[in-house]
């Protein structure tokens, strides 16, 4: 799935992610980038809307892990890096064994300094989204994978 949204609404990010959520394969890892506030744990949220869970959707920005249910496919792990500095500290919470199980989603905003932790993953989506001029409430989104 290689695609480009321009001048994406809200509606359209929800759109983005039901899509996503029916491609998507247990063992999966998203990839989400983009500045603070650009949409990455909205997104998020409507993709565990798409898949049903059970628990509801918060930032982990403080606890880099938080760990959704789905009623009948896969866990969702949902990390953030943006406060991590030092990838040894993934070890406690049990990254390394979520990432080479293959089992489950895993969701991982703020990815960027730390993408040689996924070097071996196959089956990796990178989206992007980008601020627009002038509408605070339109995005630019690139989808890669
Ligand atoms: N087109 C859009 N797509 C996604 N979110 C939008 C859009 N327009 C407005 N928003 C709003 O922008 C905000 C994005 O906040 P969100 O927490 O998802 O950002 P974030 O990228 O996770 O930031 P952080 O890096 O701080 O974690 C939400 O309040 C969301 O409702
Ligand atoms: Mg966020």
């Amino acid at each position: 799935m290689n695609n480009k949204i321009t001048n994406a609404s809200i509606n359209e990010t929800k759109i983005l992610a039901d899509e996503i959520s029916l491609n998507i394969k247990d063992g999966d890892l998203i990839l989400l980038s983009g500045e603070m506030g650009s949409g990455k744990t909205q997104f998020v949220r409507f993709l565990c809307e798409s898949l049903n869970t059970i628990t509801s959707v918060s930032s982990p920005s403080f606890l880099i892990l938080n760990q959704y249910e789905t009623k009948n496919r896969f866990n969702i792990f949902h990390f953030d890096f943006y406060r991590l500095a030092d990838a040894r500290d993934l070890e406690e919470i049990g990254f390394f064994e979520i990432l080479d199980s293959n089992q489950g989603l895993m969701v991982i905003e703020w990815p960027n300094n730390f993408r040689s932790l996924f070097s071996k993953k196959k089956n990796i989506i990178d989206i992007y989204f980008n601020f627009i001029k002038d509408n605070i409430n339109l995005r630019d989104i690139i989808i890669k994978g």
